[in-house]
């Protein structure tokens, strides 16, 4: 998955000035990919609310899992339309935001926010960014941002522009330079999502603040695999079997067909891409596990997905969602 990813329109990545925030917004709105500055290190920014953008991040990645990603708003108000806060958490926001700590909270009902950028979990994480950018690029785009650190799979994070475009040039539409990186490490991510808090990842607010308003961290390892990000199988799984691999109707099955030519049958369909299109395979996938997965349906069958691009973090969420459990 070396080959840069398509851009309608665009062929070369812009460096966009501090002053063209209003380009840059309008880029994100029409579903591109825009790098920008905050305090910790840069974001690979797209519209959280759009899944086709969200699969878009991962592809310029090069991730090959779907990990949940960080959604970046404007402010606590915004972040309680997509998240349930108690008490704690508001208190905790209110001390913190803007700065490096993203919070992992139970997605509300109504969230807007796009199933991948939580990788198909109940929670998702939020933050507000400290810097003058990012939250007028947040403002006058008005979509809460997905943001990874803005470099490819396994590199490390950039903490400014160039460092962006040596990563990401060709795959992303633009990056917003806003020179260097105060901070220069990742927020810290607390889960606040259970009544014990659980510091998911060290970063830019230290433990010990953080313990002076909350009593007792725990560490990843307390919740085991129910929380600790890297191993989350049980949390992608549907209630009902998967079949992979699918070339043919059994009783009472449902399809996710990949392709222009899906086998017939079955007692409904649903299509990852008509066209065979990777990235939209991916934007629909979390989506339309949830609609199959429902009683009336005896096992979800999927057609088989080809291992290239986007495709090999698709499979790796369907093995794990097959696998015995
Ligand atoms: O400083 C930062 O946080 C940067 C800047 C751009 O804001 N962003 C960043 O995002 O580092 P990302 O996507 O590279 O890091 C996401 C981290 C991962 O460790 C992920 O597992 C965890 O946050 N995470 C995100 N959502 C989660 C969730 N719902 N449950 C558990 N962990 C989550
Ligand atoms: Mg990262």
């Amino acid at each position: 998955m070396t080959r840069p990813i398509p851009q309608p329109g665009i062929s070369v990545t812009r460096v966009f000035p501090p002053e063209a925030i209003a380009e840059a917004a309008a880029l994100l709105r029409a579903g591109e990919l825009v790098a920008f500055p905050t305090e910790t290190v840069y974001g690979l920014g797209g519209d959280a609310t759009n899944d086709h953008a969200v699969a878009a991040i991962f592809a310029a990645k090069d991730r090959p899992r779907f990990n949940p990603l960080i959604v970046h708003v404007p402010d606590l108000d915004t972040a309680r339309s997509l998240v349930g806060l108690d008490e704690r958490a508001e208190r905790i926001a209110r001390h913190f935001w803007p700065g490096p700590l993203s919070l992992v909270l139970p997605r509300r009902r109504d969230c807007r926010v796009s199933l991948l950028a939580s990788a198909g979990l109940a929670t998702l994480a939020l933050r507000v960014p400290a810097h003058p950018l990012a939250l007028q690029l947040l403002r006058a785009a008005a979509r809460p941002l997905a943001a990874p650190s803005a470099n490819r799979s396994g590199r490390v994070s950039p903490t400014c522009a160039e460092h962006v475009m040596a990563e990401l040039d060709g795959r992303i539409a633009a990056v917003l330079d806003g020179g260097p990186c105060r901070v220069g490490i990742e927020s810290t991510v607390l889960d606040l999502s259970e009544e014990q808090p659980v510091l998911l990842r060290p970063g830019g607010v230290p433990r010990e603040k953080l313990q002076a308003l909350l009593g007792s961290i725990a560490d990843p390892e307390f919740g085991g695999e129910r929380r600790s990000p890297g191993m989350l199988q049980s949390h992608y799984a549907p209630q009902r079997p998967l079949r992979l691999d699918a070339r043919e109707a059994r009783p009472g099955e449902a399809l996710l067909a990949f392709g222009p030519d899906p086998p017939k049958g079955f007692a409904e369909v649903r299509s990852l891409s008509e066209t065979g299109d990777l990235v939209e395979a991916a934007a629909r996938l979390f989506a339309s596990l949830r609609a199959l997965d429902r009683p009336e349906i005896t096992a979800i069958a999927v057609m088989p997905i080809p291992e290239s691009g986007l495709g090999a973090a698709i499979n790796d969420r369907l093995r794990r969602a097959a696998a015995p459990r």
